[in-house]
């Protein structure tokens, strides 16, 4: 059984500018940690951008979105086939911004999962609760029901699948789930993924919400933290390499 990936993906989500983005992707190429798998997940306008950029380097190309569907009478949808066209290797699903702003439902995150798994894109599931939520108790449950409807695609090609956990209340607000709160829900969902199928032992559970160069470190020490999925810091070019070192 081969163990989880180290994974740090940049989640740039509406920011950028071609301007920007060159300066900044110049400097990420360069990536310092080749046993850490790095992505950036831009908007789709830039994807041809990042395509050119980085080509030739180990950072890979992402998108933050893909239409469940293969092609047809979709107004304003991406399809996995378009991503793959430009050089897009990964992409972010039910992120819970779009579970949030978009209504996205869990078995449409799963149907946006497959979709992407089927034109060969490592999709990134997002999973994660609110404060509501955790305050209710209800934090694991959450969770588990967001992973559910993904189950069959953790048992057929878990290698290829990617899970993110990022607790809402700690996204964009400066407050980090401590080391601690995120070990024992990393340890909880892996729990959840062996007993779905034990060969998703190897899926990467990779840890989101305010994860800063400064606590990246200790966050990704724990056993059951296999990287990072970085909002705000993957903006500053310095900032995400040092999150991407602290995960080797
Ligand atoms: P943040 O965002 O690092 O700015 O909290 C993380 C994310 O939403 O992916």
């Amino acid at each position: 059984m081969s163990k989880p990936e180290r994974w740090v993906i940049g989640n740039w989500k509406m920011n950028g500018s071609l301007a920007s983005n060159a300066a900044l992707l110049e400097a990420v190429r360069a990536q310092p940690a080749p046993a850490v798998k790095v992505a950036v997940c831009a908007p789709f306008p830039y994807l041809h951008q990042l395509q050119q950029a980085l080509s030739g380097s180990d950072v890979q190309s992402g998108a933050q979105d893909v239409c469940e569907q293969g092609a047809g009478a979709y107004t304003g949808q991406v399809s996995a086939a378009m991503l793959r066209e430009f050089g897009t290797s990964v992409v972010l699903v039910g992120h819970s911004e779009r579970r949030q702003f978009n209504a996205e439902s869990s078995e449409l995150v799963a149907a946006k999962a497959a979709a992407a798994l089927a034109a060969g894109l490592t999709p990134i599931i997002c999973v994660g609760e609110t404060l509501a939520q955790r305050q209710a108790g209800l934090a694991e449950a959450t969770v588990a029901a967001q992973l559910a409807p993904c189950a069959s695609l953790f048992a057929a090609a878990s290698a290829n699948v990617v899970v993110a956990y990022e607790p809402v209340w700690a996204i964009g607000t400066g407050i980090t789930a401590t080391p601690v709160e995120a070990q024992a829900m990393h340890a909880f969902i892996r729990a959840q993924l062996i007993l779905i199928s034990p060969s998703a032992a190897s899926v990467s559970v990779l840890y989101g919400g305010s994860v800063k160069a400064s606590n990246a470190k200790e966050l990704f020490s724990q056993p059951d933290i296999d990287g990072g999925l970085i909002g705000g810091a993957s903006l500053v070019a310095a900032d995400f390499l040092s999150i991407v070192s602290a995960a080797a």
